[in-house]
């Protein structure tokens, strides 16, 4: 084999010279081109993602709480992340993937009343460009005082004559239009580089027919969807949509899952702190409504897996203690939320009980009583644990 190569090559060794030369002389004309080219605004985006000096402690990204290696949510197992101008300070929820947002629809109510869309747990931002404004400003987060001072800091940034190159020559004069700017950069890098939509899982590589899935991981898929077993599928589709598109595991709808308090939130310590999510994304209307309390956005399931905490509060440090609550929660509540001096277990003890009633106690995998048969076994969890452990990126097949 090797010497057909060789002879073949040297056969055409004349003809690849010439070849070298015209391409040589067309990549210095692509380069010179590029110098010329204006690039996107998501290129633009892509810099201040990464860009540390627009924290007011300078060692804080977009990417550090987002990081790449790990679908674009935190790198660790702290509930809350560290920020603010000394790294001392603490946030109150977990960082969520940043892939798949694209189809994210605004946030709105259906004709059936059921909330969906928008961004973080909460739905608190209308879009990507929006959401920027607060980790750059957070006290426990970047920590801008204020949007001049971010605009300083792009000013200085060694990619300003890009940024005035996209956006204009003026455009880092003014303060609130450069805000917008930079926002729009955000956002369309977030919706547009492949990077936080690679669509190249197991499952994809499944759902494209080209591998199959373990025994096991087939079984959790089963159970996944089942309306009877898992009924996760419910909240998090699995299958294609009408037009063919990949399923990204969230309908971006809201829910209230009663989830056990974390002591470990600093927050938290205050018994009088209560994190309310939708009720208090801070939308007029319809979304601050007693009814709305206690509910947080489903998050895509995509890459779960990769995830060392789970949930807005993070009270979970492993995927299967994850599932294993959606299963026993109400089976065995004692497994999950502590005692009252009373001896009753102190359940949805994160929700002040006038919101209990908000809790989805409904729909299965819930709905059953104390001491009863939960609706999955462990080996059923087993199973669809591993069929999650199929919907992480950048799958690599054996063959
Ligand atoms: C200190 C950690 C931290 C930094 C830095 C940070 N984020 Fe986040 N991000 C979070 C947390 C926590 C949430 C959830 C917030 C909430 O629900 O209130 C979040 C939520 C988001 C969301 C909503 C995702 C969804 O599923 O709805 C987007 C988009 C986002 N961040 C983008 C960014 C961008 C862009 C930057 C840089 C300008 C950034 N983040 C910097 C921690 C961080
Ligand atoms: C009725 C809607 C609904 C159903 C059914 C449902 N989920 Fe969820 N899921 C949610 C919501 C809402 C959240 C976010 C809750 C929060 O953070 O407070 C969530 C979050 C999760 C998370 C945490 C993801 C993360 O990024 O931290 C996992 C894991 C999960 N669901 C798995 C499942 C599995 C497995 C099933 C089936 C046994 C299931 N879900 C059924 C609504 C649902």
């Amino acid at each position: 084999m090797a010497s057909v190569f060789k002879l073949k090559l040297s056969s055409c060794s004349i003809g690849s010279l010439y070849l070298v030369l015209i391409l040589l002389a067309l990549t210095g004309c692509t380069k010179s081109d590029q110098a010329v080219a204006k690039p996107e605004p998501s290129a633009i985006g892509e810099l201040i993602f990464h860009d540390v000096s627009l924290s007011a402690s300078g060692k804080q990204s977009c990417a550090t709480c987002h990081a790449p290696a790990f679908a674009h949510a935190q790198p660790n197992g702290l509930p809350v992340q560290p920020g603010g101008a000394r790294m001392d300070q603490r946030g109150t929820r977990t960082v969520p993937s940043l892939r798949y947002m694209a189809g994210t629809p605004a946030f709105s109510y259906d004709d059936e009343g059921t909330p969906s869309g928008g961004f973080n747990h909460d739905g608190s931002a209308e879009t990507l460009a929006i959401q920027a404004e607060r980790p750059l400003l957070a006290a426990n987060e970047m920590a801008n005082l204020t949007r001049t001072a971010v605009i300083q800091k792009l000013r200085n940034a060694a990619y300003a004559p890009q940024f005035r190159q996209v956006f204009g020559q003026h455009s880092l004069d003014d303060v609130d239009a450069a805000f917008d700017k930079l926002g729009f950069a955000l956002q369309q890098y977030q919706l547009l580089s492949s990077v936080f939509a690679p669509f190249d899982s197991k499952y994809d590589a499944y759902l494209a027919g080209t591998i199959k899935l373990s025994a096991a991981e087939a079984r959790g898929l089963t159970l996944f969807n089942e309306e009877k077993k898992g009924n996760c599928a419910a909240c998090h589709p699995s299958a294609k949509s009408a037009d063919g598109k990949p399923p990204v595991f969230t309908d971006f709808t809201y829910d209230s899952l009663g989830l056990p308090r974390n002591m470990a939130i600093p927050a938290n310590a205050n018994p009088a702190y209560v994190d309310l999510g939708l009720c208090k994304s801070g939308r007029a209307g319809r979304s601050s409504e007693a009814s709305e309390c206690g509910k947080f956005k489903v998050p895509t399931l995509r890459n779960v897996a990769t995830r060392q905490v789970f949930f807005h509060n993070g009270q979970f440090k492993s995927l299967r203690e994850a599932v294993a609550f959606y299963v026993r929660r109400d089976t065995h509540p004692e497994e999950w939320y502590p005692h009252l001096a009373s001896g009753k277990v102190d359940k949805f003890n994160d929700l002040p009980r006038q919101y209990h009633a908000n809790v989805n106690i409904e729909e299965a995998p819930y709905g059953l009583k104390r001491g009863q048969q939960p609706a999955l076994s462990d080996k059923e969890i087993d199973d669809l644990v591993s069929f999650l452990e199929t919907l992480t990126d950048g799958y690599k097949s054996d063959k």
